[in-house]
C-alpha cells in the first residue's frame, strides 16, 4: 500500500507564501521541510518582542524563530549548546511575563531528536528496539475508558449521520473496539498517510476516503495525536469533500508536545512526554499486538 502514487485529486498542500530564507541554523531548515510536509503554513523570524530597556533603548528582544498563522503559534528551536540554553529560557520567561497572551513553544535539543527520530530521520540509526519500561494502561482500563467514550459519542451523535473515518495502521484496535460501543447507525472508511521522506516531499494519503462525506458528520478516529501536524493535514484533506461537521476521538493525547493546537472533541486518556507502544501503536512496528498501553525503556 506504501508504494501506491500520490492520489490525483490531492492538492499539494499550501506552502508558507514566501522565498526560502536563510536559516541560521540547519536544524531550523530541517525544521520548515517537516512543516512544508504537512502543509503548516510557516514563517520564519516575523517579528521581534521587545523585552528589556535601559535608559529609553532597547537592550534585549526575542526574536521567535518560527511563526505558524493558522495557529498564532510561535515556535522556538533550541538546539544549541547547554550554555546557551540558560540565556534562553531567561529569555523565553520574560517573554512570557510580558506577552501572556501569545503563544510560544520551546523545542529543545531533546524534543528536537525525539521529533526528527518520529519522522524516520534517525540519529540513533538502528540502534535496538527498547524493552518495555512499565505498563501506563491496562487492558481493563483501556476497556473501560473506551466504553465511556462509545456511550458519549452515541449520546452526542443520535439522529445525525456518522461516519468514522480512522488513521491506520495504529487506531486498528482502537477502533474495532470504539466502533462497537456506538449504538447509532454508522459509516466506516480509513485513510493511510505517506511517510516524511524528507527534501520536497509532501504528505499524499496512500489509502483515500472511499466514502462520499458531502454533508455527513465526520468523527475521524486516531490512537494518539502529538504534535497535532498529521491531523493538520488530514482535516484539511477532509475539509474540502464539504463535510456537516468534522470531529476528532483519539484515545491518547500528548498535549505537552502540540504544536499545530487543534481542537480534540474526544480524549482517551491525556499522557506526558513519552513514548508509548501497544493496542496499536508500534515503536518501528514492533509492540503493536499488546493488549495493554506500556512505556519503552530509556525512553
Ligand atoms: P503528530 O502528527 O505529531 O500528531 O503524530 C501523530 C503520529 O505520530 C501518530 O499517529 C503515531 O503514528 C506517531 N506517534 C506519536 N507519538 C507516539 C507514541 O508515543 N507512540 C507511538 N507512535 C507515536
Ligand atoms: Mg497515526
Amino acid at each position: 500500500m506504501a508504494s501506491s502514487p500520490p492520489l490525483p485529486e490531492v492538492q499539494p498542500a499550501s506552502r508558507g507564501a514566501h522565498a526560502a530564507p536563510r536559516f541560521a541554523h540547519q536544524s531550523e531548515a530541517e525544521f520548515a521541510r517537516l512543516l512544508d510536509f504537512y502543509g503548516v503554513r510557516w514563517e520564519y523570524e516575523p517579528r521581534s518582542f521587545p523585552l528589556r530597556y535601559q535608559d529609553g533603548a532597547l537592550i534585549e528582544a526575542f526574536t521567535p524563530d518560527f511563526y505558524l498563522p493558522d495557529y498564532d503559534t510561535y515556535i522556538e528551536l533550541t538546539t544549541l549548546r547547554q550554555s546557551l540554553i540558560t540565556y534562553k529560557n531567561r529569555k523565553l520567561r520574560l517573554m512570557r511575563q510580558l506577552y501572556p497572551d501569545v503563544s510560544v513553544k520551546l523545542i529543545n535539543k531533546r524534543d528536537y531528536l525525539k521529533l526528527l527520530e518520529k519522522f524516520g530521520i534517525d540519529p540513533r540509526g538502528r540502534a535496538p528496539v527498547p524493552k518495555i519500561d512499565r505498563i501506563l494502561f491496562t487492558e481493563r482500563e483501556i476497556d473501560l475508558r473506551v466504553d465511556e467514550l462509545g456511550r458519549q459519542i452515541s449520546r452526542d451523535y443520535t439522529g445525525r449521520e456518522l461516519v468514522l473515518v480512522g488513521v491506520l495502521r495504529g487506531v486498528t484496535p482502537f477502533m474495532a473496539d470504539l466502533m462497537r460501543r456506538i449504538s447509532v447507525p454508522l459509516r466506516l472508511d480509513y485513510l493511510a498517510l505517506s511517510p516524511y521522506q524528507g527534501d520536497d516531499s509532501q504528505l499524499h494519503f496512500t489509502k483515500s476516503l472511499e466514502e462520499d462525506i458531502t454533508g455527513a458528520d465526520v468523527l475521524v478516529v486516531e490512537d494518539i495525536v502529538d504534535t497535532g501536524m498529521s491531523l493538520h493535514r488530514l482535516l484539511q484533506y477532509l475539509r474540502r469533500r464539504d463535510p456537516a461537521t468534522i470531529e476528532v476521538c483519539t484515545l491518547l493525547d500528548k498535549r505537552a508536545r502540540r504544536l499545530a493546537d487543534i481542537a480534540v472533541r474526544y480524549v482517551g486518556f491525556e499522557i506526558g512526554d513519552e513514548f508509548v507502544v501497544g493496542y496499536g501503536l508500534d515503536y518501528r512496528q514492533q509492540y503493536r499486538n499488546l493488549p495493554f498501553i506500556a512505556t519503552l525503556a530509556g525512553e
